[in-house]
């Protein structure tokens, strides 16, 4: 057997034996510690496994939905991108892109379009819930303050997903119906043209089985105006850190680790041994801005040096925008293979090469 082949051959079997697993974030605002707990490390920790090729796009395409400022829109991609890395993304194993330098979605998403009922994109969630807003508002135009981008959405991410030929796609419970939709218009080329052209994806849900609480004790969310900024100086994260709620309870009384959104918290940030020696001293009572320092503190120490290291990447575009460079090329020789097949299939192919 040949040298080259038998390369050829090997990186064939390896290929095949690699999972892929693809998510897609959208640049919206500043990472909260509720994202990078909720969605981040365990994305990051997911990508690293060995035997996984992880592609991680910022979608920013689909956030000129709603963003129609260049500058803020700009800010938010290096952003989004500068927090993945710091905060461990590995760009050599992962494949980490702009949406926007991958234009083969363009295409694909066009010829999806072309499979897709229109009756499908009226039943997808946040275009109803646009329509029954308005309906309530008794509106003329049920269809006020929808555009095509947000209409077309689904089929922009069905093309995010079908171009990598993505094994399986993590995303929260508000875009599993996204991802079957992809699955939907998969199945519909495949039978239209020809068989297993497109993989289809499977939805992995990432169950929300730890919601990380806000300042207020709610959910920590944007929307709640309740969140701790993942990277923000340590005066102002300390304050913030003295805002949380806690109950009226005397620093002599004993108190439950169990129903803390402190020590919720705390366990998140400190060692094993650390949240050991928490509960014992929660058991023998322990005032409350003893435990908001030592969780500030242990923050302090998970998050100073991602810290610096956004820092760095903030005021070091080019290198960023190399790591994305880098990482889209990559994605787009994957774009290319499949590409190819989906043309061939329609027809749309040129004699001569
Ligand atoms: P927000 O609620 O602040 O608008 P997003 O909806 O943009 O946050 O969430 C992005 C990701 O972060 C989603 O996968 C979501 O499940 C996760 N996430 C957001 N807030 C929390 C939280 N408080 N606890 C756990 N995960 C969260
Ligand atoms: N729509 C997703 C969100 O709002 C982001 C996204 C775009 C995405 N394309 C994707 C997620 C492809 C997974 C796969 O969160």
């Amino acid at each position: 057997m040949g040298v080259l082949f038998e390369h050829e051959l090997k990186v064939g079997v390896c290929l095949s034996l690699m999972k892929t697993v693809l998510t897609g974030v959208k640049p919206t605002g500043r990472i909260h510690i509720g994202n990078y707990l909720g969605a981040m490390r365990p994305a990051i920790a997911m990508c690293n496994q060995e035997n996984v090729q992880g592609l991680l796009f910022i979608a920013d395409y689909h956030s000129l939905t709603t963003v129609h400022n260049a500058e803020t829109l700009n800010h938010m991609v290096y952003d989004l991108a500068a927090t993945w890395l710091a905060l461990g993304l590995d760009p050599q194993q992962t494949f980490i892109y702009r949406q926007s330098d991958v234009p083969e979605t363009f295409e694909l998403q066009w010829i999806l379009s072309c499979m897709s009922a229109k009756g499908l994109m009226n039943r997808a969630h946040a275009y109803k819930a646009i329509v029954q807003e308005n309906e309530k508002k008794a509106k003329s135009d049920l269809d006020d303050g929808v555009n095509m981008g947000l209409y077309n959405y689904p089929i922009l991410m069905a093309a995010d997903i079908l171009l990598f030929s993505a094994d399986e796609v993590p995303v929260g419970e508000d875009q599993v119906q996204h991802v079957e939709i992809a699955r939907d218009l998969a199945e519909k080329f495949n039978r239209i043209f020809a068989e297993e052209v497109i993989r289809l994806p499977k939805v992995v849900v990432q169950k929300e089985s730890k919601i990380v609480p806000g300042l207020d004790g709610r959910k920590m969310s944007k929307s709640y105006d309740n969140t701790i900024p993942v990277f923000m100086e340590p005066k102002k994260m300390r304050q913030l850190v003295m805002k949380i709620k806690t109950d009226s309870s005397g620093p002599e009384d004993p108190k439950d680790p169990n129903s803390s959104i402190l020590f919720d918290l705390y366990k998140e940030f400190a060692t094993p041994e650390q949240v050991e020696e928490m509960a014992h001293r929660y058991h023998k009572g322990i005032g409350w801005g003893y435990v908001k320092q030592d969780l500030f503190e242990a923050m302090e120490s998970t998050l100073s040096g991602p810290r610096e290291h956004y820092k760095e990447l903030m005021n070091n575009k080019d290198e960023l925008d190399q790591i994305l460079k880098e990482g889209s090329s990559r994605a787009r020789e994957r774009a290319a293979e499949l590409m190819s097949r989906v043309r061939t299939a329609i027809g749309i192919t040129r004699r001569g090469k």
